[in-house]
């Protein structure tokens, strides 16, 4: 099985680029910044990847994120997560990146996102691996300050695919923002949220009803209420499920519980993603493998959870048959 979860040909569909940020290049960016963490060594560091819900990890993340300063630095944390994943066969990737975090410190949003491309584009060319682009408004701010993120986001709007919606959810319902994402699928992006991580289901019904979401980032708490799990089952809207993620917030109390397998009972087009792999504890193949053998998901789970990724990908529809071909042949000679 950890052959098979290896080797299958994968897409990721929530990854905070931010949260891809490892201890080791954190440090070497600090250095090279001159910038003053304030833990002394990588160990201490991950000492304090201990988190008892979302907020706490939050707390963290925006601190590590403060060392990221220059095109090269955005260019060094995307590449080195490409890196990663080519190693676990991810095939595509559709990348967040929270613009208010960088652009709130006085670093231009030209900076970040030109880091970003240039990234996207070396992975294409050497590792082969395509890529999306979603920017997130962080919530936790107020609505100007994602209408100022849009308006600096239209002279890139040919890299960018989509716009989410994340930071603290409860206290910060996706309605706060109707009139900004009226405006964002006004400019022809798609859209996400994330709904329904610590969020009550009604978040995920203000994301669908409201927001008019293409996707849900995490809906795990959707499964409280039926009538939004027939809704989203009858409307095929993907929910992007982060089972590490999940854990070590303690939105699930185990891995042993996590409701991946119940979401696929339900018809609901479920996919397993890393969220903030840096921060917890692993990559697509370490969240396959912590599903697969806790809930003893079968090869043919695996694909199905594959092959949802790939259809609920923001691909071209011939883009998309192209790579579910790959993962049929693979599962063809694996199965
Ligand atoms: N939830 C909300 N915001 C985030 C997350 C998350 O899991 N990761 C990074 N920003
Ligand atoms: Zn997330």
């Amino acid at each position: 099985m950890e052959n098979f979860i290896q080797q299958i040909p994968k897409a990721e569909l929530h990854l905070h680029i931010e949260g891809s940020f490892e201890p080791e290049l954190m440090f070497k960016i600090a250095d090279r910044n001159k910038i003053k963490i304030k833990y002394k060594s990588v160990d201490e560091l991950k000492a304090a990847y201990n988190f008892n819900n979302l907020q706490e990890f939050l707390d963290i993340y925006y601190a590590g994120a403060n060392v990221l300063l220059t095109e090269q630095d955005f260019y060094d944390l995307t590449y080195s997560y490409f890196k990663k994943i080519n190693e676990q066969n991810v095939i595509h990737t559709e990348i967040m990146f929270d613009p208010q975090t960088h652009t709130d410190r006085g670093v231009k949003f030209s900076t970040v996102i030109n880091g970003i491309k240039n990234a996207q584009d070396k992975a294409k060319e050497e590792l082969g691996i395509t890529s999306k682009l979603i920017m997130s408004f962080l919530r936790h701010l107020d609505e100007q300050s994602a209408f100022n993120t849009l308006e600096q986001s239209l002279e890139y709007k040919d890299w960018i695919t989509a716009v989410g919606l994340d930071s603290s959810e409860i206290g910060y319902p996706p309605s706060k923002f109707k009139k900004v994402f009226d405006e964002v699928r006004k400019q022809g992006y798609l859209v996400v949220a994330h709904a329904g991580e610590e969020g009550p289901p009604e978040y995920v019904w203000e994301a669908i009803n409201i927001l008019d979401v293409n996707r849900i980032d995490h809906g795990n708490r959707s499964l409280e209420d039926n009538n939004l799990v027939k809704i989203l089952a009858d409307n095929k809207i993907p929910l992007t499920v982060c089972p590490l993620s999940n854990v070590k917030l303690r939105n699930v109390d185990k891995i042993e519980n996590h409701p991946i397998r119940t979401m696929l009972n339900q018809g609901l087009v479920a996919t397993i993603n890393s969220d903030d792999p840096a921060y917890f504890g692993g990559y697509m193949n370490e969240n396959y493998s912590a599903v697969a053998n806790a809930l003893d998901l079968s090869k043919e789970d695996l694909y199905q959870l594959t092959l949802n990724s790939f259809n609920s990908t923001f691909l071209e529809e011939n883009e998309k048959v192209e790579l579910i071909n790959k993962l049929d042949e693979f599962y063809k000679n694996n199965n």
